[in-house]
């Protein structure tokens, strides 16, 4: 990893700590052979360069407790509690995705970016898998950058200087239902709770400097529901080819879960969308968010 003009480069970087298997052209590496519980600081650096350079990991094969998690989640930064998620009991940096046999709505199952709607959006998240289905379940992964890259310069130009406004509980939910009326109703995969003071609507920039790469993404998902200053009916042609674009299938990977995998990725950088294609199965991970910048 070298650094020149504030820009991180990865070329020419190779890891000889782990097995680095990349599972796609755009983003997304699996990780074979460390023991999160016990990584020695070169290792973690590396691991950290990793992720920074593939976007997404999923290391296989790990143990963890929820305080375990933690520790770990605590090595990339400060852990941030969700302000709609019920934590789970004694662990309130911990929500617990849970979608029964019974259940057919899931969580996720949007291209999102985790806590968009927040002044200082989620740097990471980290889902560790405890119940998996025999098949399905996977998560997609897609990659902003790619998405800023593939657009015209025409189009770049148009977007430079526009905001989006990004709200946590919008209607625009696949039920229809606020999260509220979710959890009134029992529909949902996470208990929700009321967020009460905490800033749930935040406006943003469309294209956003990555703060550790200096590359430009285009921050637009299923959040972003208008761009400032522009009505939404106006807002709405636009943003909806902007979430088709960035969620191109070649711009993606596709994380199949195993029970003890980590998947980790960066929200500053790519979007995440969680398949609902395993109903009559259990599907159970546990979450947690590292603390991110005001994007810029
Ligand atoms: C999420 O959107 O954070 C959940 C993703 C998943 O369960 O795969």
């Amino acid at each position: 990893m070298t650094e020149a003009a504030g820009k991180v480069s990865f070329e020419d970087r190779t890891y000889d700590r782990f097995e680095l298997n990349p599972i796609a052209g755009a983003l997304g590496a699996e990780i074979v052979g460390v023991d999160v519980n016990n990584l020695d600081d070169e290792t973690f650096d590396d691991l950290y360069a990793a992720w920074l350079q593939y976007q997404v990991l999923a290391i296989r094969d790990q143990k963890l407790t929820p305080e375990q998690q933690k520790e770990f989640g605590r090595r990339f930064g400060e852990l941030q509690p969700h302000v709609f998620n019920k934590s789970i009991e004694g662990h309130p940096e911990i929500t617990e995705i849970l979608k029964t046999e019974n259940e057919t709505l899931n969580n996720g199952g949007r291209w999102h970016t985790d806590q968009q709607y927040r002044p200082e959006p989620a740097k990471m998240t980290m889902l560790y898998a405890h119940e998996m289905p025999p098949h399905g379940g996977d998560t997609s992964f897609s990659s902003t950058y790619r998405g800023y890259e593939t657009l015209s310069d025409g189009m770049k130009e148009t977007l430079a200087g526009l905001k989006g406004i990004n709200n946590g509980d919008s209607k625009n939910h696949p039920s229809g239902l606020t999260r509220m009326e979710r959890q009134k109703a029992g529909v949902g995969t996470i208990p929700q709770i009321d967020p009460g003071d905490a800033v749930t609507i935040s406006e943003h920039p469309i294209i956003r400097t990555h703060p550790e790469t200096g590359r430009k993404v285009l921050y637009v998902g299923s959040h972003t529901e208008r761009i400032a200053g522009w009505t939404k009916d106006e807002s709405a042609a636009l943003l909806d080819y902007l979430k088709i674009h960035n969620g191109q299938l070649h711009h993606t990977c596709r994380i199949k879960w195993e029970v003890g995998t980590i998947t980790m990725w960066d929200n500053r950088c790519c979007l995440h969308f969680a398949l609902n294609d395993y109903h009559g199965y259990r599907r159970r991970v546990h979450k947690l968010l590292i603390k991110g910048d005001v994007p810029f």
